[in-house]
């Protein structure tokens, strides 16, 4: 049996910045990925990665500006701890060779992001995320990292004493089911956007780490706070990034109104992304949008900066869109594009589940709270990524023998998938379940959460979970067998569904990116918590309860110690 110290699930970048950390600390780690590493989804991240790295800005100011970008439920202990690592952490991305744009005298360039106090986003052109990715990849080839290429994990396995043990693998490219044994698992497997019909997320983002990780009896926290983007290509649903409106760019009706001087008369278009999606919303619904969406106006900018500053979403612009940005308005819209939610973990990347450590989208920190600032989220990706690694490789090194694996485990998950598999044709297809689900979340659980649409999804989750019991797949054969993969990534959408919907009805209040109708307001006194989603075995279902915000001054929090 294939056995490491560390596995880590997702090669993005929070997955490879944590490998590079399992490698300093000398232990034996290896890294699954369902596509090639090149092609994780931190490469659609365009706009940049924050830090306070001017001398005229704090890491203070950085902390502030993320406590009230994340409505006061982000923990502040992770929070402090993620910006005074921000600087030291771009600059050792630096140092790796990550080509940041520049000013003119060597600097680093930065730009004015949503929610942000001072201009305090590093960026390389568009395509931050994609050169940050592109060093990361660098680093685990030079230290020889094993890597599960495209493969996917079926199971999170323990011990007979709960301690985690290792997964089950899928090999995509064979079909081949086996396991792999660990003394932890990272999971780094992004975020669920592929749950909302519209979104910005690469079709590989389906939460399965998160799904995994909850069935596995890890909690998830705040699932009902789902970031909408308020640029995504009107049709396609693909990033504009922030950094456009940072540039210069405005938003506007279809009657050509810059509208954002009405809901946010100082920030306007950098007003945090809540505030920026739900006006776009509210303009769309009282009519002054065009085919459910509005623009985005860089006309102003000029070819020139367009062509230096934004080249790729000229590009998407013109191929998806067919509007060339220099001459006409982008036709865009709100797009589910995050996860503020996810694996609860404390602010080193650990789970109440022994051996089990997050990071990045799939983790909950809590560093975005109910809204997470445009920047964070690589900012998270790169500090969270090292220190959970850096926590998991110290933890792995007090183990002395690798936990017994379940081999009845492999069995179960065979046999699981080979009924998918050989079940006879339904007529019930996976991509038409999926289709329903993610249209009916993004419907009733969208910008605008209204209780009748919020109830409407409670009572068809058992009717997805019945249907999905009667999926089958066309494709029989071994060898990327898509299909299957596609369905078999359904049933943990589902469970996401229900948890994201669960917290959506607990939550009688309006924070952040949660904007409920029937309760308009932020409730301090009653909301000031995390809700937490648990599996239930014996129901099938999911329970509900509720953990502490660290806050500066309760007695959970606590002071950042710089132990790696
Ligand atoms: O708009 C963007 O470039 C996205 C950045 C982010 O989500 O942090």
């Amino acid at each position: 049996m294939n056995s490491h110290d560390l596995v880590i699930v997702g090669a993005g970048l929070s997955g490879m910045r944590a490998a590079v950390e399992g490698v300093k600390a000398g232990i034996n780690v290896a890294v699954v990925s369902k596509i090639h590493p090149l092609r994780s989804h931190s490469c659609a991240a365009q706009g940049g990665i924050n830090a306070a790295i001017d001398p005229e800005d704090s890491q203070e100011s950085h902390a502030y500006d993320t406590v009230k970008g994340a409505d006061y439920i982000g923990d502040e202990d992770a929070i402090d701890l993620m910006c005074q690592e921000a600087p030291g952490c771009i600059l050792e991305m630096d140092g790796w060779g990550t080509p940041f744009s520049r000013l003119e005298g060597g600097l680093i360039a930065q730009r004015p992001f949503g929610g942000a106090s001072f201009d305090r986003t590093c960026y390389a052109a568009d395509r931050t995320g994609q050169v940050l990715l592109h060093t990361l990849w660098e680093q685990l080839v030079k230290a020889g990292v094993k890597v599960y290429e495209e493969c996917s994990i079926l199971k999170v396995s323990k011990d007979a004493n709960g301690h985690v043990a290792g997964m089950v693998l899928f090999d995509i490219k064979t079909s081949a089911i086996y396991p792999v044994q660990a003394k932890a698992v990272l999971m780094a497997t992004g975020g669920y956007g592929r749950v909302f019909i519209s979104n910005t997320n690469a079709t590989t983002n389906t939460g399965d780490g998160m799904a995994l990780a909850l069935r596995a009896g890890a909690p998830l926290a705040d699932m009902e706070f789902v970031q909408f983007h308020p640029t995504g290509l009107l049709n396609s649903g693909v990033l504009v990034t922030e950094g456009a409106r940072g540039e210069g760019g405005i938003l506007i009706n279809a009657e050509g109104e810059r509208f954002m001087s009405k809901y946010a008369p100082n920030k306007k278009e950098l007003a945090s992304r809540d505030v920026v999606s739900r006006a776009e919303q509210t303009e769309i619904i009282e009519g002054r949008g065009k085919n459910g969406g509005i623009f985005l106006d860089l006309r102003h900018l000029g070819g020139k900066k367009i062509i230096e500053r934004l080249p790729q979403i000229r590009q998407l612009a013109i191929d998806l869109e067919g509007v060339d940005p220099i001459d006409a308005p982008i036709p865009v819209r709100p797009t589910m594009h995050y996860s503020m939610g996810g694996i609860r973990t404390d602010k080193y990347g650990e789970t109440p589940l022994p051996g089990l450590f997050s990071a990045g989208e799939a983790a909950c920190v809590s560093v975005h709270g109910a809204n997470r600032l445009g920047g964070n989220s690589l900012l998270d990706t790169i500090v969270f990524g090292k220190v959970t690694g850096a926590r998991a490789s110290e933890y792995v090194k007090k183990i002395k023998s690798a936990p017994a694996f379940p081999l009845s485990d492999v069995e179960e998950c065979r046999s699981g998938l080979n009924d998918l598999k050989n079940r006879e044709e339904s007529g019930v297809r996976a991509v038409e379940l999926h289709s329903r689900v993610a249209s009916s979340i993004n419907i009733n659980c969208g910008v605008f959460r209204k209780p009748e649409g919020l109830e409407k999804i409670a009572t068809e989750i058992e009717g997805w979970r019945s249907d999905y019991a009667k999926v089958s797949v066309a494709d029989k054969s071994d060898v990327f067998n898509i299909d299957l993969l596609r369905a078999w990534e359904l049933n943990n959408q589902i469970d996401l569904a229900e948890c994201v919907v669960r917290g959506a009805l607990a939550r009688t209040e309006s924070r952040g990116a949660h904007s409920r109708t029937d309760f308009t307001e932020r409730n301090d006194e009653q909301w000031r918590k995390h809700t937490l989603t648990t599996w239930n075995e014996s129901t099938g279902k999911v329970d509900l309860s509720f953990d502490t915000v660290r806050t500066v001054g309760n007695p959970e929090y606590t002071p950042k110690v710089r132990t790696y």
